[in-house]
């Protein structure tokens, strides 16, 4: 939807014109999954589907916020109440009352808005739409209220909304890449130290194209197997007196799974931290392809990668493995889930002149196990969160 119609929808919904609209937009992340709270490294890329907010100020503590895409018409929050605390206000509405809890338990004066918000990013398929929606939700305000913060802090703010005021335990990399990203390029972040660099990523240039496989299934980061996952990887990096298991380096890795058996840390763990350990490692061998202009060898890299998801830290689920097996079948030079797992999206990695055929027998073979058919569209990297009127 055009800004323009965003603007006109928030003055017919609240009697005058915006103050503005900005964007913030999903993500699909290259590689380095399950990495960031574990303050190891990712590559995710900002796609074209983003989330739009028109917004004004209020000076009266009350928060309106408004969805184009949800039923429900227009939700009244008492931000000087701060809505009654973390996790006390449900339904989509938290994201944004949790970024404006946020930034007010930091100490800025944010003193109540108005919010009409659409969305082209698809919910509950592992691209980030939660974080689109915090994002665009933080640099709105920011702008407005003169807060005068960076791309970054706006993103750990975010983050802590969700954390702590929504209740998912997720890491930092959607709202970074919600917040960070550069057109044509994707986001080589420590999630450590957020340092970062922007990796130039013109696929069309060489040839290929990244598609992306939105499967259909629901995933859902809430339901305690995300949190489950976390919990073992830091029960891993506590048990071998690490700060985090980004501290195990990759040569060393044998000798730590023998110690987590030495210690008595179940089997679980140990594939735990055996997935986050030769995924940082995956991590590097992509940004070297990358930097050496070796784009097709990253191919192999995305499907080991699908696999240590799928084994290790068993985040995968019938209709992703399908998408990997069935476009690697099809040709593709790699795949692998994206994102959180348990449903979600897949990245596939193809010749430019074969991503038609490779999309369409994964389409088929979906048909053939009797899935819904999965949506296919390209990753084309895109612009992180900017503002789109004045
Ligand atoms: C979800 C979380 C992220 C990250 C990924 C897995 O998208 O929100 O913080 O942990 O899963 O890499």
């Amino acid at each position: 939807m055009a800004a323009s119609a965003v603007a006109e929808e928030f003055e017919r919904l609240y009697g005058a014109a915006p103050e503005g609209v900005w964007a913030a937009p999903g993500r699909v992340n290259l590689i380095g999954e399950h990495t960031d709270y574990n303050d190891g490294f990712v590559m995710p890329l900002a796609l074209p589907h983003r989330t739009l907010a028109a917004v004004s100020r209020r000076t009266d503590g009350v928060l309106r916020v408004h969805s184009a895409d949800i039923p429900g018409g227009i939700v009244q929050l008492d931000a000087a109440g701060e809505f009654g605390g973390p996790r006390s206000a449900g339904g989509w509405a938290a994201y944004p009352a949790g970024v404006v809890w946020a930034l007010r338990a930091a100490g800025h004066a944010v003193t109540g808005a108005d919010l009409h918000l659409t969305s082209t990013v698809p919910t509950g398929a592992g691209l980030s739409s939660s974080a689109s929606l915090e994002v665009v939700t933080a640099l709105a305000l920011d702008d407005l209220f003169g807060l005068g913060l960076s791309a970054t802090e706006l993103a750990v703010l975010s983050q802590r909304a969700e954390n702590e005021f929504v209740g998912v335990p997720c890491g930092v990399m959607d709202q970074m890449a919600s917040a960070c990203c550069a057109e044509g390029h994707a986001l080589y972040l420590d999630t450590r130290d957020l340092a970062q660099r922007q990796v130039p990523f013109d696929l069309a240039a060489q040839g290929l194209g990244l598609l992306v496989v939105d499967t259909r299934v629901k995933h859902e980061l809430g339901d305690g197997a995300y949190a489950e996952r976390r919990a073992g990887c830091e029960a891993g990096a506590r048990a071998l007196g690490v700060p985090a298991l980004r501290d195990v380096a990759y040569d060393g890795l044998p000798a730590a799974l023998d110690r987590l058996a030495a210690l008595g840390e179940s089997a679980t763990v140990r594939a735990y931290t055996r997935h986050v350990v030769t995924e940082n490692a995956r991590v590097e061998r992509v940004i070297g392809l990358l930097d050496a202009g070796d784009v097709r060898a990253v191919g192999p890299v995305l499907t080991e990668g699908h696999a240590s998801l799928r084994d290790d830290l068993r985040v995968s689920c019938a209709e992703l493995d399908l998408v990997v097996t069935s476009a690697t079948a099809a040709g593709a030079l790699g795949a692998r889930m994206t994102g959180g797992g348990f449903g979600g999206s897949a990245i596939v990695l193809v010749e430019a002149e074969t991503a038609d055929a490779v999309a369409k027998s994964v389409t088929e073979a979906f048909a053939a196990a009797g899935y819904a058919a999965p949506r296919v569209f390209p990753a084309i990297p895109s612009r992180g969160a900017h503002r789109v009127t004045h």
